[in-house]
């Protein structure tokens, strides 16, 4: 076996120490043998926002950013969507493999049994203001549940895990359905369990006076692919989140509540509203010259373009394109489209976005076809997070199973003052800041 090391020097010792190199990274660990004082616990690797920090070993996600490949336990994003259903994927990435046509049945059969939630939670659901962000519904009464179900702090039970992640799938569905009926001021529409994943919740978001509500195919696998697209990606902010809080061994009711706090955050779940935002903003073809202008200019931001990964085009953006003529040809076109068609290829030709590798990411057309289905702007993160809850939980499990991860606690590098006694009150200078 070839063993590979990096050896540093020590200018000031002169020591050299060999640090092994093991699936392309070394441990950090490895370089707290480097002392840079006597008293110093050994040296640090400055990383803030983790840019290149590697807390965990996966096998769930693989992602190569240059060449735009996304992958699933091995499997392209692109075959996945094509040919799988959201309820195969979570499966997928929950347990490494696809499941047969029998485990596909239990499990989806284990899900739908599990969309009913129970009725006090309408009633904190209706203790919210009217007008109460959707997420802000889904963080707190997802957190919540963990109070109805105590059996979920029995973390290492493997068959408990199993209960609790069914519960999970299927209840983020029915209270981010019931948040939204709530803020439009409509009775809760109930699961129907003779639909798809998909179909019951499109059921229990648009359900009126109907009796039974028929969702459209059409509508219903365009959102398949949605969610297929965002069931996982590997170790971002809302998952590093739910690893963190799990890596506490906190019940993955509360952790999950964490990722979608996390996920709650514009710079994370909101692009796809800041584009629809954009889109009106600039309003028609014919202005999209000077808008280019303006963001060259670093005025602004072109929103759903760039992404910290992907320098080529986001596999999932070249997926969600192809999906949104056959969506809008039910629903009916909008302006919005032609302005983004316009926008992305005056961008892929323009020298600035072409040296800054800047491309379409998963959210520059994921928007136009949310808001084409009938769904107001702050659902769109709860989109993100119903199907994230897959990759969630299958992270959380990685993590738990993992015999290397402890509590996580990264260090800090301390900038304050040094030793100093108290100060009485009276002596204390009037400069001391507000
Ligand atoms: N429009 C114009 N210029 C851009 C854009 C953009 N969308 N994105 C990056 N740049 C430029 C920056 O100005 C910078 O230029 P400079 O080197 O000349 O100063 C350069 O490209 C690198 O930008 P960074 O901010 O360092 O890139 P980073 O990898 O940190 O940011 C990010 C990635 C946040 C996604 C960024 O591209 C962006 O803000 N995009 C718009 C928002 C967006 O679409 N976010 C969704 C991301 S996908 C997701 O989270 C699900």
């Amino acid at each position: 076996m070839v063993s590979e090391t990096l050896t540093i020097t020590d200018n000031r010792t002169g020591a050299t120490y060999e640090i092994p190199i093991e699936g392309g990274a070394i441990r950090a660990t490895a370089l707290k043998q480097i002392r840079t004082s006597q008293d110093d616990p050994g040296l640090a690797c400055y990383d803030p926002a983790f840019v290149n920090t590697a807390p965990c070993r996966s096998q769930i996600t693989y992602i190569d950013g240059e060449r735009g490949v996304l992958l699933y336990r091995g499997y392209p994003i692109e075959q996945l969507a094509e040919r799988s259903s959201f309820l195969e994927v979570a499966y997928l990435i929950l347990k490494g493999e696809l499941p047969t046509s029998d485990r596909l049945q239990a499990f989806a059969h284990n899900i739908t049994m599990h969309t009913m939630i129970h009725e006090n939670i309408k009633k904190f659901i209706d203790g919210f203001h009217y007008d109460a962000h959707p997420m802000g519904i889904l963080v707190s009464t997802v957190g919540a549940l963990s109070t109805f179900y105590p059996d979920a702090k029995r973390i290492f039970d493997p068959e408990l895990r199993k209960v609790q992640t069914h519960r999970l799938l299927a209840k983020m569905g029915t209270l981010a359905a019931f948040a939204y009926r709530h803020s439009i001021g409509m009775r809760y529409a109930y699961p129907d369990n003779d639909l798809s994943y998909t179909g019951n919740f499109l059921n229990m978001l648009f359900k009126k006076t109907e009796l039974r509500y028929t969702p459209d195919p059409v509508l219903v696998r365009a959102l398949e692919v949605l969610f297929i697209l965002h069931a996982d990606h590997g170790q971002n902010c809302s998952t590093t989140a739910m690893r963190c809080v799990g890596s506490a061994h906190a019940d993955p009711f509360t952790a999950v509540a964490a990722a979608t706090a996390a996920l709650y955050g514009p710079l994370h779940g909101g692009a796809n509203e800041a584009v629809v935002h954009m889109l009106t903003e600039i309003g028609s073809v014919s202005n999209i010259p000077a808008y280019i202008k303006r963001v060259k200019a670093g005025e602004m931001r072109l929103m759903g373009f760039g992404h910290r990964v992907y320098k080529s085009y986001d596999p999932r953006a070249k997926i969600i394109k192809q999906i949104t003529g056959e969506v809008l040809d039910v629903t009916g076109r909008t302006p919005l489209l032609d302005i983004a068609v316009e926008l992305e290829r005056i961008a892929l030709d323009d020298e600035y976005f072409v040296s800054h590798r800047l491309y379409p990411n998963v959210d520059f057309y994921s928007g136009i076809i949310y808001q084409a289905m009938g769904f107001p702007l702050d659902m769109f993160p709860v989109l993100f997070a119903i199907p994230r809850t897959a990759g969630w939980l299958a992270q959380w499990q990685e993590g738990l199973e993992d015999p290397e991860q402890r509590i996580s606690r990264p260090r800090g590098i301390y900038e304050g003052p040094a030793l100093r006694d108290y100060v009485p009150l009276e002596q204390r200078s009037a400069t001391i800041p507000d």
